[in-house]
């Protein structure tokens, strides 16, 4: 037989093959038997079967679970496709939106996208925050419960933040409480838009990029630098622990730097007699987050120092 004429006949197997397998694939998915066996006669093809009840079940598993995978596969296609449009078309309209400055509410998915653009610019080129989720085993049930809270306070204000940090949740396990703490009472925790790892922040960044944040620094932190990580532990421990996370900085010989709080405040006067710099992580983003975008300190540090910790700004008490 010459080639050109092999050809032919092996790709007429092969198309026989084809429009077999996807026969015998509707016979299985509708049980339309008959109209299978009627099909094959009207394209007579001869498969040696009886009926097609007969169909080998080997085959007829692996071509259903070719069919299917095939299925999947642009089902998922379709779906990104569709999801990718969406996208699009949300961010015209904020466009649309920003352009025209317009003073109507926009509508809440229009805010969402907003949001998921921002955030994601972060990504790309906004300040960096780690919070450090490595030292959970010194604390309480109740501890890593208020701890999974003020991730999720934290999380929000920086959605609401006109320019939000990239957030990263690192020496988060799946095995560990606040892991399952976090997915127990924040909503939504697994679509959060930010880096979740059980990686350590000493793995991910240049060790001279990093500040460690503590309240035991001797050092005022000054501005919010993006070309720096800033890492906040993740304690809730205001009494139990001092200096903790100074002391991990130091074993590590990281920067550490603490809110100007002395800087720009003074104690006042209570009946408690009661003076504390140490803020919850959620408090302490908050002065990042405002002082990153207003540049000023007296501002970041009413937005996140209550009057409860017994400090009043400078100016105040002028
Ligand atoms: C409740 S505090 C834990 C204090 C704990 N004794 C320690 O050793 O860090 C939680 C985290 O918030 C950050 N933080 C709290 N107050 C701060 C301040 N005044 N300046 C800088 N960071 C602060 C620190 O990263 C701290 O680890």
């Amino acid at each position: 037989m010459r080639h050109a004429e092999r050809n032919t006949e092996e790709n007429g197997w092969e198309m026989q093959r084809d429009q077999q397998q996807d026969l015998r694939v509707t016979w299985q998915e509708d049980g339309e038997c008959e109209n299978i066996c009627e099909s094959f006669q009207l394209l007579q093809i001869d498969m040696g079967w009886e009926s097609a009840k007969e169909l080998p079940a080997e085959s007829e598993e692996c071509c259903s679970r070719n069919v299917l995978r095939k299925q999947r596969h642009w089902e998922k296609m379709v779906t990104a496709k569709k999801s990718k449009r969406k996208q699009e078309k949300e961010r015209r309209k904020v466009r649309r939106a920003e352009e025209k400055g317009t003073t109507q509410q926009p509508s809440k998915r229009v805010l969402k996208a907003i949001v998921q653009e921002r955030l994601l610019e972060a990504k790309e080129s906004g300040p960096r925050l780690c919070i450090d989720l490595s030292m959970t085993s010194h604390m309480t049930k109740k501890e890593i419960s208020r701890l999974a809270a003020q991730i999720r306070r934290l999380y929000g204000s920086n959605k609401k933040a006109q320019k939000p940090f990239w957030i990263y949740l690192t020496g988060l396990m799946s095995s560990i409480l606040i892991y399952e703490e976090c997915l127990r009472m924040n909503d939504g925790f697994s679509n959060y838009l930010m880096d979740r790892t059980p990686d350590s922040y000493l793995n991910l960044f240049p060790l001279e990029n990093i500040i460690y944040l503590t309240p035991d620094s001797e050092n005022a932190l000054e501005e919010v630098d993006v070309q720096k990580v800033y890492v906040l532990g993740g304690l809730v421990d205001e009494s139990i622990q001092k200096k903790l996370t100074l002391q991990r900085a130091q074993e590590h010989s990281l920067q550490t730097a603490r809110l100007p709080i002395q800087e720009y405040m003074v104690k006042s006067v209570n009946a408690k007699n009661y003076h504390s710099a140490t803020l919850a992580i959620n408090q302490v983003f908050d002065a990042l987050s405002t002082y990153y975008e207003t540049q000023s300190w007296p501002d970041a540090l009413k937005a996140a120092v209550s009057p409860g910790k017994g400090y009043v700004l400078r100016d105040i008490v002028q």
